[in-house]
């Protein structure tokens, strides 16, 4: 499997994705900043990676402070401050600051710094192994709820499946969320082909997730995103499953931007819609979609392709990186815990306080 982060001796070792497919390039370093970097840059990229990385990245800021105990608390504040202002979209970042923020509050007053740093580093390491562990769960529901949705299909041919962005190894530490769904079905025999959208602007899909399926010998083709509608009619799709960044308490998902147009068009096209995700990807603190915040990002992501520039430096561009898909768009939700289906706010809730 591609290791696409570890921390071992103090060092935080990243391969870096704006290289790939063209160059694996591994990236070493005990520096906050530069991991903060990486994550803003999206040399780190995909919701539970991104949690992982930020636990991390803490990690590597803590090991940097020279001062006293007393001085500690008020560097440790704008140290998960400045983490948690890299990326607003994804909340395995924010879970991940959280749960290290609780090791640091329940053992603070009676640790050494040298015993606290101890557990907050145990506390990031549990961070990266459960959402590695979460994709294999993951994967088995969503290939129980595929075996259920899809029998009678199943008894005369294979499916084939739209995914967008990449929710792969690069993106969730494991086998993947929507992808690692596909991988398990694919080895399981129940699918004919994979559907990847490229995912403008940063072709996250055409990129990452084409590397990943051709890695693993999985039969797929690579679309542009404008194309999912027109394939869905041509009859060549039989359901998508795509990862998410926030997952609201009704069930209303965020995820890379273009999901919303593929999953309008699943509705009318009859295609079930999936989502696949860790529970740390749920906000249930937030009722609805219309209250995540959305990441914008600079124009000349828009405005240049790879560093040529294809439009006039001053055309105006609104360049939101991801999109909510209402709940109601979507036939179920598959995590670790299990696979739910409609009725988002009391299944979520429960899977939450379980
Ligand atoms: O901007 P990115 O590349 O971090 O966006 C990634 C996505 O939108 C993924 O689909 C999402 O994080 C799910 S990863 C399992």
């Amino acid at each position: 499997m591609i290791d696409a982060i570890s921390f071992s001796d103090g060092k935080f070792r990243y391969l870096d994705q704006r290289y790939l497919p063209l160059q694996e390039l591994h990236v070493e370093t005990r520096d906050h900043q530069e991991a903060i970097e990486a994550i803003k840059t999206l040399a780190v990229r995909g919701a539970p990676l991104i949690g992982a990385s930020a636990a991390y990245t803490v990690i590597l800021g803590i090991n940097e402070f020279k001062g006293t105990k007393e001085e500690f608390p008020a560097w440790f504040a704008k140290l998960i401050a400045d983490v948690e202002a890299s990326r607003p979209t994804a909340v395995n970042l924010f879970f991940a600051t959280k749960k290290i923020k609780s090791v640091y509050e329940a053992n603070f007053t009676q640790d050494t710094l040298e015993e606290l740093f101890a557990k907050m580093t145990a506390e990031a390491c549990k961070i990266h192994k459960d959402e590695i562990d979460n994709c294999d769960r993951i994967s088995r529901n969503g290939v129980e709820l595929l075996k259920r949705d899809f029998a009678d299909v199943l008894k005369t041919r294979k499916l084939n499946v739209l995914t967008h962005c990449n929710t792969g190894t690069l993106a969730c530490c494991g086998t993947g969320t929507a992808l690692g769904v596909i991988r398990l079905a694919w080895q399981e025999g129940l699918i004919e082909r994979v559907i990847s959208s490229e995912s403008r602007p940063l072709l996250q899909g055409l990129r990452l997730t084409a590397w990943e399926l051709e890695h693993d010998g999985i039969p797929f083709v690579s679309i542009s995103d404008s194309s999912s509608a027109f394939i869905m009619h041509q009859g060549k799709i039989d359901f998508a499953v795509v990862g998410a960044d926030r997952i609201t308490a009704n069930g209303d998902t965020a995820n890379k931007i273009g999901t919303y147009a593929h999953a309008v068009s699943a509705r009318h096209h009859g295609i079930p819609f999936y989502i696949a995700a860790p529970v740390s990807t749920i906000d249930i603190t937030l009722s609805d979609g219309s209250l995540i915040p959305i990441e914008e990002r600079s124009a000349d992501e828009l405005r240049t392709i790879f560093g040529t520039q294809v439009a006039t430096p001053t055309t105006p561009v609104l360049n939101y990186a991801f999109d909510v898909t209402p709940g109601t768009l979507i036939r179920g939700i598959i995590t670790e815990k299990e696979a739910v289906v409609g009725n988002y706010n009391e299944s979520l809730a429960r899977i939450c306080n379980e």
